[in-house]
């Protein structure tokens, strides 16, 4: 019973910080269409990788390019990223496939990419 309060305790704690976060409904927005435009199948369930780049910790990396160049992965970076997949080429993987996301799509998935600590 200790038990189980410990850790009903931790999903409250954890639903208040989700909560508080002013992104909320644009992180909702962005891993819904993560979960249904396809990009898990490459980018593995909730960013964790295979594939394709892992999204966790992401944000404001360093990423190398396939020419050798380094490239900070801001938000216009991972903007390019998803609506042209072209543009740059990560290091190591194979050409991203085009996707059809809407301008305000892609802003709800770097949204939800910012999130992914
Ligand atoms: C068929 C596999 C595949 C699918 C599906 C896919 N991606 Fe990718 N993605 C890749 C690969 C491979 C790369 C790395 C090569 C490159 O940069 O093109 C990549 C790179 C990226 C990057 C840059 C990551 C980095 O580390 O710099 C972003 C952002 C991204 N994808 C977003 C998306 C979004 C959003 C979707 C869904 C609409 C999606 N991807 C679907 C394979 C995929």
């Amino acid at each position: 019973m200790v038990l189980f309060a410990g850790v009903a305790a931790a999903i409250a704690a954890l639903a208040a910080a989700c909560a508080a976060d002013t992104d909320t409904a644009a992180r909702s927005e962005g891993e819904r269409l993560f979960n249904t435009k396809g990009c898990i199948a490459c980018h593995g369930p909730g960013g964790s990788g295979g594939m394709a780049p892992a999204w966790k910790g992401l944000y404001l990396t360093e990423v190398t390019l396939t020419d050798g160049t380094t490239v900070l992965a801001d938000d216009a970076y991972l903007a390019l990223a998803i609506t042209d997949p072209t543009a740059q080429q990560v290091k190591g993987y194979p050409m991203m496939p085009p996707n059809q996301l809407t301008a305000a799509e892609v802003q709800a998935v770097v949204d939800f990419i910012k999130t992914l600590k």
